[in-house]
């Protein structure tokens, strides 16, 4: 159990260094696609790489809101939270609700997708390539640029899905989402019916996450 101090955290400084910064690389990343700036492409698609590997194992080892078991065991009260919802009864939920689970679960599916197969893809005339491409064959390098270029649209898609979403809770539920996103914390008094689990940064699981996601970052820059 956190004690009850006025305001207790809810999103730890790791995940929300990590959300706002992949806000300001996926339009960088799609601005110097489009441009043709192909090792600025590079650079940011590797720190990509690192921060959502760091954010894969930080759901494995992380604080209890990171953590992706607690929140596949909250996809079960998805009827539950959205048969409240409709009946006006909405209530603030502890880390992700229900239905932010799902798009918290796509969204790192479809960052995945796009950084593996941005590695792997090789542009029309060979030039331009990924660290990993050296380990396929030329056209198994342009199925990959292939998907990278559709994935995009995906991906997309789920961001304007996302934001969507969050307007929606912001001026019809009156729910500011952005706010704890910015400062990690909420007022305890949103949550006075629940039992909390704890949610402490372990610094020993940071430093582990943050090396192993770095030394994988840097193998991967440095391959072939
Ligand atoms: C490139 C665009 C974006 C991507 C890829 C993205 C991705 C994500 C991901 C993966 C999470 C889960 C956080 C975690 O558990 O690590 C998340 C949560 C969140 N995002 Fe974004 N996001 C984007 C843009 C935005 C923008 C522009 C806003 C603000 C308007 C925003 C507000 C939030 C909020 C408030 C949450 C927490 C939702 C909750 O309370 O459960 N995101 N986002
Ligand atoms: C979330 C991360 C990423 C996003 C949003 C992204 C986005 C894009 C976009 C929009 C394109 C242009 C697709 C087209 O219209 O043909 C592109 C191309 C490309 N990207 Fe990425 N990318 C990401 C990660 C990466 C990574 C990690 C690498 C490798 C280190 C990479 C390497 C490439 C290459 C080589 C191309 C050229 C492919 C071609 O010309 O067909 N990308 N990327």
């Amino acid at each position: 159990m956190t004690g009850n101090p006025a305001r207790i955290l809810v999103w730890d400084w790791a995940i929300r260094l990590v959300h706002w910064l992949m806000v300001i690389l996926v339009p960088l990343l799609w601005w110097t696609a489009e441009e043709g700036h192909m090792e600025w492409h590079k650079g940011f698609g590797l720190t990509m790489f690192g921060m959502v590997l760091f954010r894969l194992i930080w759901g494995c080892i992380g604080t209890w809101t990171a953590r992706f078991i607690p929140m596949v065991q909250r996809i079960g009260s998805l009827p539950s939270y959205l048969a409240k919802l409709r009946a006006q009864g909405y209530h603030p939920t502890f880390g992700h609700s229900p239905l932010a689970v799902l798009s918290v679960f796509a969204l790192l599916l479809a960052l995945t997708v796009q950084i593996t197969t941005g590695l792997f893809s090789v542009d029309v005339d060979g030039l331009e390539s990924g660290p990993l491409s050296v380990l396929v064959s030329f056209e198994t390098g342009r199925q990959f640029a292939e998907i990278h270029e559709f994935n995009f649209n995906l991906l997309a898609a789920l961001i304007g899905l996302h934001i969507t979403a969050i307007a929606i809770y912001r001026f019809v539920l009156k729910e500011k989402l952005v706010r704890p996103m910015l400062s990690g914390r909420r007022p305890s008094s949103d949550f006075t019916n629940e039992q909390l689990p704890e949610n402490r940064i372990r610094p020993i699981r940071m430093i582990a996450a943050i090396f192993i996601a770095l030394a994988c970052t840097l193998a991967v820059a440095n391959f072939g």
